[in-house]
């Protein structure tokens, strides 16, 4: 508690408090600035990280860069769409994931959730398949994997690529497999707030040697390292990630075990402390899924609770649990950079392409979102943390139940 106002100050991913970072960095941080080699081209360190990362998920190969921005445009560009193409994504996901899709020359198409879930389904993605669809991303929600099966049977039948968006999900398993082995490639994101973090950084994964190839080139600015007469190939990027944030990573890999075994374990006692408030559910998780809790997200029904999503968020942060509605408050496909297709110069480029020409215009109406829209009306994100006490998860659960049962009325 901290002295002044009796509030429980909970660890949190923005600092020391809620992060395991400690010995274990530092002394491959000190090996690593010890060979006076910081980039991976003549280093050992990202080698390592990525041999170590492939090994744990029993993948061929992993190659990490810059962020899980860059992992997702590692993935759109293996898979190479050609100008206009479609790639089938989330309504509900970081921009990061989106603003990608249009640098490759495609164009996202979204596809509706499941409202309690939030996460897409085969269903909602069937109805998004046109001749023009070149991959299909799925997003594993706030640590809850998708329902897997359907969605890859669906993606092997049709013969589109599938890649897992496994930024928030590290070690999520669904039916006894772990989420970023389903698809044909898999991102992760290592930012500030994830399961592990390097800060920033990125890994894909994959067990096809042709993507792996075009990963690995696109990494390296499709510089042949290694090949006999080496060239730039083909247009790419420079998104290597550092040895001296590999070094990181290697530590922080070690602990992510440890760091989800904890946020089952306190998410577990939460479920139950929660159990019985009105109007709250837990976001759903298919059957025989092990969720991570990247956060926390509950279902607020209004009007059983009688009290409004905006009040409990309110009467929470009072009491300085940051819990957040509505996510990222709007679809993705509201904000400006979409709805106004702000591309490059005023072209509106990747939208105008010509190939497009008779094409009727992407769907980006909310009207025909519904479940996306009642997920974002309900939803409730939880600040989650694998430093989290028994203690800390009684103060959020009872600070629920408190904003319900004793918050201001409908
Ligand atoms: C689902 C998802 N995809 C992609 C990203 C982008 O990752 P980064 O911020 O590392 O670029 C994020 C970031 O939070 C994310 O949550």
């Amino acid at each position: 508690m901290s002295n002044q106002d009796n509030k429980m100050q909970l660890p949190t991913e923005g600092d020391i408090s809620g992060r395991d970072l400690g010995n274990e960095e530092l002394t491959l941080l000190h090996e690593v600035l010890k060979t006076g080699i910081l980039w991976s081209v003549r280093g050992k360190y990202v080698h390592r990280f990525e041999e170590e990362f492939s090994a744990r998920y029993g993948m061929k190969y992993a190659y990490a860069c810059t962020s899980g921005s860059a992992a997702v445009h590692l993935a759109i560009a293996a898979i190479d769409p050609n100008p206009g193409d479609e790639v089938i994504t989330t309504s509900i996901t970081d921009m990061g994931a989106l603003t990608t899709i249009m640098y490759q020359g495609a164009i996202p198409i979204f596809c509706d959730v499941d409202p309690d879930s939030y996460n897409v389904t085969a269903e909602t993605i069937e109805k998004r398949i046109t001749n023009r669809t070149k991959a299909v991303i799925v997003t594993h929600l706030f640590g809850i994997p998708c329902e897997m099966k359907p969605i890859v049977e669906l993606c092997k039948a049709r013969n589109i690529p599938l890649i897992e968006d496994c930024a928030q999900a590290l070690d999520a398993t669904y039916e006894g497999k772990v989420v970023g082995t389903f698809g044909n490639i898999s991102t992760f994101s290592f930012q500030q707030g994830k399961h592990m973090t390097t800060g920033e950084g990125g890994m894909v994964m994959t067990n096809d040697p042709e993507l792996a190839r075009r990963m690995f080139l696109f990494i390296n600015k499709a510089w042949g390292y290694g090949d006999p007469n080496p060239d730039h190939y083909f247009l790419a990027l420079n998104y290597r990630m550092n040895e001296v944030t590999a070094a990181v990573g290697i530590a922080q890999l070690a602990k992510l075990s440890g760091v989800v075994k904890r946020r089952r374990a306190t998410a577990a006692r939460f479920i139950e402390k929660i159990s019985n408030i009105p109007g709250v559910k837990p976001q759903k998780a298919p059957k025989n899924s092990s969720p991570v809790y990247w956060k926390f997200c509950v279902n607020i029904d209004e009007s059983t609770a009688k009290t409004s999503l905006n009040d409990i968020a309110k009467s929470m942060k009072e009491n300085g649990i940051f819990a957040a509605p509505r996510y990222i408050g709007k679809p993705s496909f509201e904000c400006k950079v979409l709805r106004d297709k702000v591309t490059m110069g005023n072209s509106s480029w990747p939208f105008t392409d010509l190939s497009r020409k008779g094409l009727p215009p992407v769907d980006y109406d909310r009207k025909n979102f519904p479940g996306t829209t009642k997920a974002l009306s309900q939803v409730l994100v939880i600040p989650w943390n694998e430093f989290y006490t028994d203690a800390h998860v009684d103060y959020i659960a009872d600070n629920l139940r408190k904003a319900i049962m004793g918050g201001k009325k409908l």
